[in-house]
């Protein structure tokens, strides 16, 4: 993604703005938010990093070579700065997120031509951080984890994110998996009280936002301040973020297998808006493997768990992470992860190769597992998941379903919108339903996708058949 999709609105001079977001959907959240925070200097998003005032490289440190990914960015970048100081101008360049956060001081010294490097919760300061690298020679360097929370500073008038937003609920993680990097770029776990969350969401629907997916590194841990001072978990926020008026869906990830309560289980099964749709991470299905990685659940009870939650929502589609060749994985684990995938039949996976990250546990273990053996497992792995994933969507081949349409597709008069199991559902035609639900009679699966066609006359239903709305009538209010 890049700064042209943000679309902040600024006010002033227009000061171009330029942000690369590499990684997790919390900082393509993030930028969103830097883009807001600046729009009061004036800065308003390009698409393009030439001639830009300002560059922000917000970066992920969880896989291979970001570092190295980030510095050859900023030599490419360099020559743009250079080219505008040439024309007697300044581009500010800023690198942000999780490598900064861990490699901070690195970034400094290896390119000194970077003006500012700020971690994640720090980019509420971005306009003291500007004035200062302004002001000063040298890098502007803060990666504190400060006291007072950025979400304490954002503005109310954050640029409206569209029919399909994202709201950070929840930051840091506190689970410590022996591979991961959160913990320490992220910092702690922190909720962000519930009343703020509502009041944000509500924004978001009058901006017209149909559909909020509540984010956060470990979001079913939750534990936001309530408006009466108690502390109300994600079951809770849920329950309350439902009854805003014209918020159709709402979506949580990503979450993590100890924190699922059977509170949270239940709103699954009463909460219509909450969308049939889980992504619940395991990453191994072998009890050995998941203790080395301080998964702190078995196999046996991540079973337990998804066996819970079909039973409060029998169509609920389960999504996963899974990594291969974590350090000690003998054939008979990864064997058990296959058994796992067979017993679970996940309806889409992200999975990965083991990937040592400097200063987690895991990466100085003696039993790491060689490269070809970690690419064949993955190999397997994947053919697994992908006809799981083929055979999931294949099952809706001549079923309808109600679709969220919120974004042109590739061809011309193409129309793309998402199920409730998050499918991408493409229809010809019918541009004016975007923003809109409406059904589809589901024509053609592929690994990815979904096609069909709208069905016209067809009354809304969401998923669960609580709310009907008159599909057509809506989108002939919005032509
Ligand atoms: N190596 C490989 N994959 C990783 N992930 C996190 N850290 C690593 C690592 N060191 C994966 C996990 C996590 C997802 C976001 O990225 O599967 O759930
Ligand atoms: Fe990383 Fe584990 Fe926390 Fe997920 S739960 S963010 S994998 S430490």
């Amino acid at each position: 993604m890049n700064g042209a999709d943000m679309g902040a609105e600024g006010s002033g001079v227009g000061k171009k703005l330029f942000i690369k977001t590499w990684g997790c959907q919390m900082n393509v959240y993030d930028s969103a938010r830097m883009a807001d925070v600046l729009a009061p200097l004036g800065y308003r998003t390009a698409d393009e990093p030439d001639g830009a005032d300002m560059v922000i490289l917000n970066t992920c440190h969880i896989r291979e070579k970001a570092a190295e990914k980030v510095f050859s960015e900023l030599g490419r970048l360099r020559t743009l700065k250079d080219r505008k100081a040439d024309q007697g101008e300044r581009m500010i360049l800023a690198v942000a997120g999780c490598v900064a956060q861990a490699e901070g001081e690195e970034i400094v010294a290896r390119a000194p031509y970077v003006d500012i490097v700020f971690g994640p919760q720090t980019y509420h300061t971005l306009p003291e951080m500007v004035a200062r690298a302004h002001r000063a020679a040298g890098a502007v360097l803060n990666t504190d984890f400060p006291a007072e929370s950025k979400f304490d500073h954002l503005p109310d008038d954050a640029a409206s994110q569209g029919v399909t937003a994202f709201l950070a609920v929840q930051e840091g993680c506190d689970k410590f998996c022996t591979f991961c990097v959160v913990p320490y770029t992220r910092g702690a776990e922190f909720s962000r009280p519930a009343a703020q969350v509502i009041e944000e969401a509500k924004r978001l629907v009058a901006g017209g936002t149909r559909e909020i997916n509540l984010l956060g590194q470990n979001v079913n841990a939750f534990h936001g301040e309530a408006p009466d001072g108690s502390t109300w978990g994600l079951a809770r926020l849920i329950r309350e973020l439902a009854e805003i008026d014209g918020l159709e869906r709402i979506r949580y990830t990503t979450s993590h297998p100890r924190d699922l309560d059977d509170e949270l289980i239940r709103v699954h099964a009463e909460v219509p808006q909450l969308m049939p749709y889980l992504h619940l991470p395991v990453q191994a299905g072998s009890d050995r493997i998941l203790a080395a990685m301080n998964r702190k659940h078995t196999a046996d009870h991540y079973r337990a768990l998804v066996d819970k939650l079909r039973a409060a929502r029998p169509d609920l589609a389960l999504s996963g992470d899974f990594i291969v060749g974590f350090p000690g994985e003998r054939d008979a684990d990864f064997a058990e992860t296959l058994r796992l995938v067979n017993d679970v039949r996940y309806a889409q996976a992200y999975s990965f190769k083991y990937s040592p990250r400097p200063g987690t546990p895991a990466a100085v273990d003696d039993q790491q597992v060689p490269e070809e053996v970690k690419a064949e497992r993955l190999a397997a792995l994947q053919q697994l998941l992908d006809s799981h994933q083929q055979a999931f969507n294949q099952g809706f081949v001549g079923k309808t379903v109600p679709v969220l349409f919120d974004r042109a597709g590739k061809r011309p008069g193409q129309l793309l919108g998402r199920s409730p199991y998050m499918q991408s559902v493409y229809v010809e035609g019918g541009e004016r339903l975007m923003g809109t639900i409406a059904d589809v009679h589901v024509e053609a699966a592929h690994v990815n996708s979904l096609g069909g066609t709208i069905v016209t006359g067809v009354y809304e239903s969401n998923s669960a058949g609580a709310t009907a709305r008159p599909a057509i009538p809506s989108m002939e209010a919005r032509a």
